[in-house]
């Protein structure tokens, strides 16, 4: 990948006359370039999102990265904590890197592989020092805390082209076992798959969503964790949270809402945390689906205002008596999904649990609210 003429005025205005171009139509665009220039400005032109902060992606480098405004909100958090200096164990193409130095951070960046490392220093020119190497080789200063957001893929793609994960952490680059020697010496925030069991006791796990989609997941090692769990929301008036001791909750009869929490709430499990914020209750203490009676606030969750409770041979009954011809369903509970007898649509929602002690199916229709 030739970095340098990606970033110059030339290969800039390549990209350009390339976004929104059909890739077979690109030879005749610009028909003087060779076809290894048009193929990696093209690249450029396809996956990199037009907001992006940095200059340059490469696929495998985009498809890992940390979104953005993670990534700025995480550096801030590091430097009201005190932290100056801080090493990225494995920067890819440089997002955290860059949210860091935005913050005001002494940026040491590491990247094994050669390509990303180069697109890294291309992106961050001047501000983040990306050094080509292995960091857990390399001697860290001590005074260093440590980031790293480990490769969970290999390197080699399989047969049809797609990334092949790694699920054992021992494999992943740098390996589990490298970084928990690491939180011994030194602050250590890692970024793990959502599932990941083997944590420490002491360490605050955090979950972080945009538009309902879970992207990041955290571990922050003592000194720098602050509670056990946190869960952090985007919606389009900035970032919401809780965070805390997950609690538990009452259970009871559905009240005028239905909450389907968002899933960093979830998989935080600050389920019965944010049921106490809202005033609410949980249908059942093993389905995430709060209750409550006043309106909750639209960032803990999708919810839904209850018209009637019926069951769920009854949904489609409900349906006609309402005047609804159609409906999203949020299912909990079930081996298999219900089936409503209601056209899939958006006028209303179907919320179906399977709850209490023996199990019932009980089924609620209403709107969203
Ligand atoms: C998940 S990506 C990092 C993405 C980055 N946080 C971002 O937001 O752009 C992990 C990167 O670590 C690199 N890497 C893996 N093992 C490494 C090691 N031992 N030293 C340095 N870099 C490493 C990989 O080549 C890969 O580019």
């Amino acid at each position: 990948m030739d970095v340098d003429w990606l970033i110059s005025d030339e290969g800039r205005a390549v990209i350009a006359a390339l976004r929104g171009v059909d890739p077979l139509r690109a030879r005749e665009v610009v028909p003087d370039l060779s076809a290894q220039r048009v193929a990696e400005a093209l690249t450029q032109a396809q996956h990199r999102p037009a907001d992006f902060p940095l200059t340059l992606v490469t696929i495998d480098g985009i498809q890992q990265a940390t979104p953005p405004a993670v990534a700025a909100r995480r550096a801030q958090r590091l430097a009201e904590s005190g932290v100056r200096t801080i090493v990225d164990a494995g920067c890819g193409i440089g997002v955290d890197s860059w949210a860091f130095a935005k913050a005001g951070l002494h940026v040491i960046a590491y990247e094994v592989d050669p390509v990303t490392a180069a697109v890294a220093r291309a992106n961050l020119p001047e501000v983040v020092d990306v050094r080509h190497g292995d960091a857990t080789t390399a001697e860290l200063p001590a005074d260093a805390a440590l980031y790293v957001d480990p490769a969970r893929r290999l390197q080699h793609r399989d047969a049809q082209g797609r990334p092949i994960r790694v699920h054992d952490p021992q494999r992943w680059s740098p390996p589990w076992s490298w970084v928990l020697g690491q939180a011994h010496d030194r602050p250590v925030v890692a970024r793990i798959r959502p599932g990941h069991r083997d944590l420490p006791e002491n360490i605050e796990w955090h979950c972080s969503s945009i538009g309902r989609s879970l992207v990041d997941a955290t571990a922050w090692f003592p000194p720098l964790a602050a509670v056990p769990r946190r869960a952090s929301v985007f919606q389009n008036d900035g970032w919401h949270e809780v965070a805390g001791s997950p609690e538990s909750a009452g259970i009871g009869e559905a009240g005028a809402y239905i909450v389907d929490p968002d899933p960093a709430i979830v998989r935080s499990g600050l389920v019965g945390n944010v049921a106490h914020l809202v005033g609410g209750r949980l249908l059942d203490p093993r389905l995430a689906f709060i209750t409550c009676d006043d309106h909750p606030p639209q960032w803990v969750g999708r919810s839904m205002r209850v018209v009637e409770q019926t069951s769920i041979k009854g949904i489609a009954a409900s349906c006609r008596r309402l005047g609804i011809d159609s409906a999203t369903l949020w299912a909990r509970g079930f081996d298999t999904l219900p089936r409503t007898g209601v056209r899939h649509g958006q006028r209303a929602i179907v919320v179906a649990a399977r709850i209490g002690d023996p199990r019932r199916s009980v089924a609620w229709v209403g709107h969203s609210a």
